[in-house]
């Protein structure tokens, strides 16, 4: 039965034989198909799927298996397949054995096109598998949800073993409106979705994932715990690198940065040097060091537009400043550091990690350039005086660090606020920064930077005021979700604003507080 696996399946799909072949070793074993009345499936395992199929099999599926997001759209999922999945997705446990659940498979385009104005993931592939489950039944603890999630995970399984990409679709859009378009009644709860496909590049890289004695404990709890409070001050520095950590490895939210974001990254960087992408750095060209860059996406784009610098970023792990230092190209060769904590955690580091930390004592008075975006304020309180101190000592005797807030005397808080009461997407990951899921985060008052600067020494050469309104662009995305009524009188009234936002003042509520600064 190994001709079924995904190695001898192939990533383009399996052949009719291969899925003659596995339907076969379901064969007895099938709770129900179309038409036919429902078997139970034998007692024992000697008559389960685990007998008929090597041990390896399973293994590898498990290890194996990814969430595919990209599909060849031209090649149609034939129904067979479909069935396949569904058979396993039946056999899966359920609370009480009740299977208040249904399944909804959408494979007719105009259903997915309507189920797409909702949520654009439903249109990455042809068929999507909806699961739902009684509201009423199995409440407790949220069984419901387990039993359908039992499913979604046996038919993601089944579909990597077959050959098939999948993934799972949370981001459904309001989940009264996807019931309402698959006809589904109102006590039925759409859990969630499955896209399925053939992928057109199957993902053999595994997003991270954490440490396993930092997740793992016996009898009980004896870590600390990741706070579920997007305050700074309710984190330790250590718990932000771990959170951080965990974020940034796994990769999936990280690819690209919000457009007005970039361009105010890029334009604070301009203002600092003028660009320069023709030269490559020399060996006694100026240092630039791109503080606690998270993701490194800012630092990425930035390092190519000056490379006549020697680039290095500080993190709080020797993995996330890998991560970060490796956005850069690699003509700009910029070099990971570590600012504390930076205890492993009991695990092994990774290779980067090792390369980090042979780079990881901090040179003084080196830097002549530093950027700082956005991050003295997803800090604790407690960290902030010692991180400016640490960026004072690392700043050269003529050098200057660009250091970026967001205000809280600013519209940033309304944005928050109405983010918050909008039910946009909750849990602390979400938090209203520039950038989000970088861990926690709450715009400080600019009085409190200036004192911060003042007791660390600072000169501060400059200062700027920017963004008393959010850009057009910015609007435009944050109202995206909106009714398209709610969203123009959103638009209408900040346009209207926009004539306000210049009078005189007004710049004391600006969003974006930029601070250049000098050694003194
Ligand atoms: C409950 C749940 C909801 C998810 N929702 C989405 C989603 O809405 N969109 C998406 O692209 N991936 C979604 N995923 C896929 C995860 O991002 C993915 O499983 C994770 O990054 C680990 O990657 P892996 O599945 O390849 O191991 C979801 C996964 C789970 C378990």
């Amino acid at each position: 039965m190994s001709s079924a696996g995904p190695g001898a399946a192939g990533r383009s799909g399996p052949s009719p034989e291969q899925i003659r072949a596995a339907a076969e070793v379901a064969g007895d074993h099938r709770v129900s198909r179309p038409g036919a009345e429902p078997d139970l499936p034998p007692a024992g395992a000697e008559h389960g799927r685990a007998a008929a199929r090597p041990t390896q099999e399973f293994w590898s599926a498990l290890y194996q298996r990814r969430t595919t997001r990209k599909f060849d759209s031209s090649r149609p999922v034939p129904r067979e397949v479909v069935l396949e999945l569904l058979d396993a997705a039946l056999i899966a446990p359920t609370s009480c054995n009740l299977q208040m659940w249904d399944f909804v498979v959408v494979d007719d385009p105009d259903q997915r096109e309507q189920l797409g104005r909702l949520s654009l993931q439903v249109l990455s592939t042809p068929v999507s598998i909806f699961v739902a489950y009684g509201k009423e039944y199995s409440e407790e603890g949220h069984a419901n949800v387990q039993s359908a999630a039992a499913a979604l995970q046996n038919m993601s399984l089944a579909a990597h073993v077959l050959g098939m990409g999948s993934f799972w679709i949370n981001q459904l859009g309001p989940r009264d409106q996807v019931g309402a378009i698959l006809g589904l009644p109102p006590d039925r709860e759409v859990v969630a979705g499955l896209a399925i496909g053939w992928p057109e590049v199957y993902p053999t890289k595994v997003p991270r994932r954490r440490p396993f004695e930092h997740v793992v404990h016996w009898n009980h709890f004896g870590g600390q715990p990741i706070p579920s409070s997007p305050l700074p001050a309710d984190w330790t520095l250590a718990l932000i690198r771990d959170y951080q950590q965990a974020r940034v490895l796994n990769g999936n939210r990280y690819n690209k940065s919000r457009p007005w974001e970039l361009v105010a990254a890029l334009a604070a960087a301009d203002s600092l040097v003028p660009p320069d992408e023709s030269s490559k750095p020399g060996d006694d060209a100026p240092r630039w060091l791109d503080v606690l860059p998270v993701h490194g996406l800012f630092t990425g784009e930035m390092s190519k537009r000056h490379r006549s610098h020697r680039w290095a970023v500080l993190e709080l792990s020797a993995d996330v400043a890998a991560f970060a230092a490796k956005r850069c190209p690699s003509y700009v060769a910029a070099v990971p550091l570590v600012w504390e904590p930076e205890q492993s955690g009991g695990r092994e580091p990774s290779r980067d990690a090792h390369l980090a930390r042979a780079a990881a004592s901090l040179p003084e008075g080196a830097y002549h350039i530093m950027t700082c975006l956005y991050r003295l304020e997803s800090l604790p309180p407690a960290d902030r005086p010692r991180l400016l101190a640490t960026l004072k000592r690392m700043l050269a005797p003529d050098g200057r660090l660009l250091l970026r807030v967001t205000s809280a005397r600013s519209f940033h808080r309304l944005a928050s606020w109405m983010h918050a009461r909008r039910g946009g997407p909750g849990g602390v990951e979400y938090v209203l920064a520039p950038d989000p899921n970088l861990g926690p985060y709450e715009a400080m008052a600019p009085a409190d930077v200036e004192r911060l600067l003042s007791e660390a020494g600072f000169v501060v050469s400059e200062r700027r005021r920017e963004d008393v309104l959010p850009a057009a662009d910015e609007i435009a995305f944050r109202t995206r979700n909106m009714g398209a009524a709610k969203g123009a009188l959103v638009r209408a009234a900040v346009g209207a604003a926009r004539a306000l936002a210049s009078l005189p003042g007004m710049g004391a509520f600006a969003r974006t507080r930029t601070w250049v600064l000098r050694r003194g």
